[in-house]
């Protein structure tokens, strides 16, 4: 069963030192290993890794905020096996000037034929050079960047460009072999126009940027650690910033910073539980970026700075459990990465189990199991959309369509997956467990296989009737729910359950303690509700708890999606504004199915809603909508 991986003989070696044709000696970089074997192969990729691969990224590059371009030069460092002579690199949309190795030679290049999804392979003859690099500029529609115009940010005045680089967007904008399993070192020189400041996923090398030419300022910046490429990350605008605490801070628009410091309060507490929890942070700072609400994700785990969604911000702090999911992505996901996008549960799984744990050693336990038991009753809803028979429930996707987490599965059965092991060895042998795995395999690529067997040889020890109740396999690799999940605790929600089943059964809105709810009760009483509402009982939940005007956007979306599915005129107003005045895909993406759904009451205010949105939506969030409105499947 256990599958024996082994390391590409040519970058077994730990360091190297690079060679490098300037002056300055160039410090020891880590190399990290890549995986073999067929559980560990990206078909995302164009890259040979085992012939030829990247090391290092050096980025040197313009932004144009007239153009909407990155332009400039990628010089990679390679390693490559003995006789490589030509190396290929993931491109989607760049237009590449010229290759250059050893002493500005020109080394020729071919752009192969576009794959929709994956792009064109850019095949580099680079014979014995070592070091190259590569002019070029990205598409102007490049997907992994949105360039904002100033009406689109909170302040108005300047525009503003962020980058979302999960799964395979980040070469629209960087040359390089975007796969998740080639980790690379980078360090980056960035220009953008006065007054903007440009903030990395990385160290920050100046702090208020260096004079570069007329009206231009350059910032620099560095990762010495291996990372997937997925997770170089740019963001630029008026920005401010904040510290939170002693390594923790948070950069936004000025007009945001108050709403946002205010949220973010107990950031550095929740930086201090996680390291109790299962071992140091390694990446010196821990910053956050609140972005304009186009971004299209929650969060987005980019190390050193992790990227938000303006959205959380519900002034209560209510939300803050998406904090602590990117926080713990720090251990899950970038400091053991999924080797591809098949077991992209080992990010988003292992990063759920791991804010639920977050959650609960700074807002204790009764908070943390409310959350967890949201999340069961979203894997059941997943298991019922899908189908528990349905391959993709299993926590390994094998399709070829994964795309690394846009299905809900992978979050909250990856979750209870880990639960279930906890409850069933206990908490202080699972921990144990856990911290010692994040030790052993830092900085490396994992695969299912690989995590199996580590738990296998550390965990259960050979232990057979151990191995019998814990169900691995199932959990892994067989779709739907395996007999031995940890049930969520039915106390979480007594008192919601009581009050949803007296609504139910006809009681009045006013009976109700639902002001005094935290949102995961508010959103459960709502969810819970039968889903067919006449008009007036619509009316009378929205009178008495004001859920049309609700700060929150899980509560609000959650009640959008009830008034929509009964075709509920007044919901509309409130339901154009949301999706107006954001673009996360979450919310957006069914809401348009919703109403689509609809047929002719719901289709018109869906087209006419999304002709007025779409401009401000990142390609993350129009790419499925653009499919449902076409009447397709969101793919
Ligand atoms: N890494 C993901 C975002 C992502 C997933 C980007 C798949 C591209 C493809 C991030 O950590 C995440 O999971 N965000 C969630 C929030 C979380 C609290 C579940 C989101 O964006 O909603
Ligand atoms: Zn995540």
């Amino acid at each position: 069963m256990r599958l024996l991986l082994l390391l590409a003989a040519f970058c077994v070696s730990a360091t190297v030192t690079a060679s490098t044709p300037r002056s300055r000696p160039a410090p020891a970089r880590v190399v990290a290993p890549i995986l073999t074997g067929p559980d560990a192969s990206d078909i995302q990729t164009y890259a040979r890794p085992e012939i030829a691969r990247v090391t290092h990224v050096a980025l040197d590059l313009n932004a144009d905020f007239e153009t909407h371009r990155m332009a400039g030069i990628a010089t990679l460092d390679i390693r490559a096996a003995p006789g490589a002579r030509e190396i290929i690199l993931d491109s989607k949309g760049l237009e590449i000037q010229a290759v250059t190795g050893p002493r500005g030679a020109a080394l020729p290049f071919t752009l192969g034929a576009n794959d929709e999804t994956r792009g064109q392979p850019l095949t580099i003859r680079i014979g014995t050079a070592r070091r190259i690099a590569i002019r070029y500029r990205s598409g102007p529609d490049a997907e992994a960047l949105q360039w904002l115009t100033p009406p689109q940010t909170a302040g108005k005045r300047h525009p503003y460009l962020f980058s979302q680089g999960q799964s395979i967007l980040n070469r629209t904008w960087i040359p390089t072999q975007d796969s998740p399993g080639i980790r690379q070192t980078w360090e980056a020189r960035i220009t953008a126009p006065v007054p903007l400041k440009v903030v990395m996923s990385g160290e920050r090398l100046t702090p208020n940027g260096v004079a570069a030419g007329p009206g231009r300022r350059a910032w620099r910046f560095r990762m010495t650690h291996p990372v997937p490429p997925y997770l170089i990350a740019i963001a630029a605008g008026d920005l401010a910033f904040r510290p939170l605490g002693r390594r923790t801070g948070v950069w936004t628009e000025p007009a945001m910073l108050d709403r946002a410091a205010h949220e973010l309060v107990d950031t550095e507490r929740m930086v201090e539980a996680a390291e109790r929890l299962y071992g140091p942070y390694r990446w010196g700072r821990y910053d956050v970026i609140v972005l304009p609400p186009s971004f299209p994700y929650g969060g987005m785990e980019n190390p050193t700075l992790t990227f938000l969604t303006p959205t959380f911000l519900a002034g209560d702090r209510s939300l803050v459990g998406l904090v602590a999911h990117e926080l713990a992505h720090s251990w899950s996901g970038n400091l053991i990465t999924n080797a591809n996008w098949h077991d992209s549960w080992l990010n988003e799984g292992v990063t759920s189990y791991f804010e639920n744990r977050i959650m609960e050693a700074v807002y204790g336990r009764a908070r943390a199991a409310q959350e967890a038991s949201l999340s069961w009753d979203e894997m059941q809803a997943g298991l019922r959309e899908l189908g528990a028979t349905s391959p993709r429930t299993a926590l390994h996707d094998p399709s070829d369509e994964m795309d690394g987490g846009s299905s809900g599965i992978v979050y909250d059965k990856g979750a209870i997956f880990l639960r279930t092991v906890e409850h069933i060895v206990g908490r202080a042998r699972f921990d144990a467990w856990l911290r010692s795995y994040f030790d052993r395999h830092a900085f490396e690529p994992m695969t299912s296989a690989r995590f199996l067997a580590d738990l296998r040889a550390n965990l259960v020890r050979g232990d057979r009737a151990l191995e019998r109740r814990l169900q691995l396999d199932a959990w892994v690799y067989q779709p739907g729910l395996p007999d031995n999940a940890a049930r969520p605790d039915p106390a979480a929600f007594a008192q919601v359950d009581a009050a949803v089943q007296a609504f139910n059964a006809g009681g009045r809105a006013s009976a109700v303690p639902y002001q005094g709810w935290n949102w995961a009760e508010r959103v459960r009483f709502i969810k819970a509700l039968e889903r067919r509402q006449s008009a007036a009982r619509l009316a009378e939940l929205d009178r008495t708890f004001g859920l049309s005007e609700s700060g929150n956007a899980e509560v609000l979306y959650v009640w959008l999606r009830l008034g929509i599915a009964n075709r509920y005129d007044p919901v509309i107003p409130a339901t154009e504004h949301f999706l107006l005045a954001m673009g996360r895909r979450k919310f957006a993406q069914p809401l348009y199915q919703a109403l689509m759904r609809e047929g002719d009451w719901g289709r018109p205010i869906a087209e006419r809603v999304y002709a007025r949105a779409r401009p401000g939506y990142h390609s993350v969030t129009t790419g499925p909508i653009d499919r449902i409105m076409r009447g397709q499947s969101p793919g």
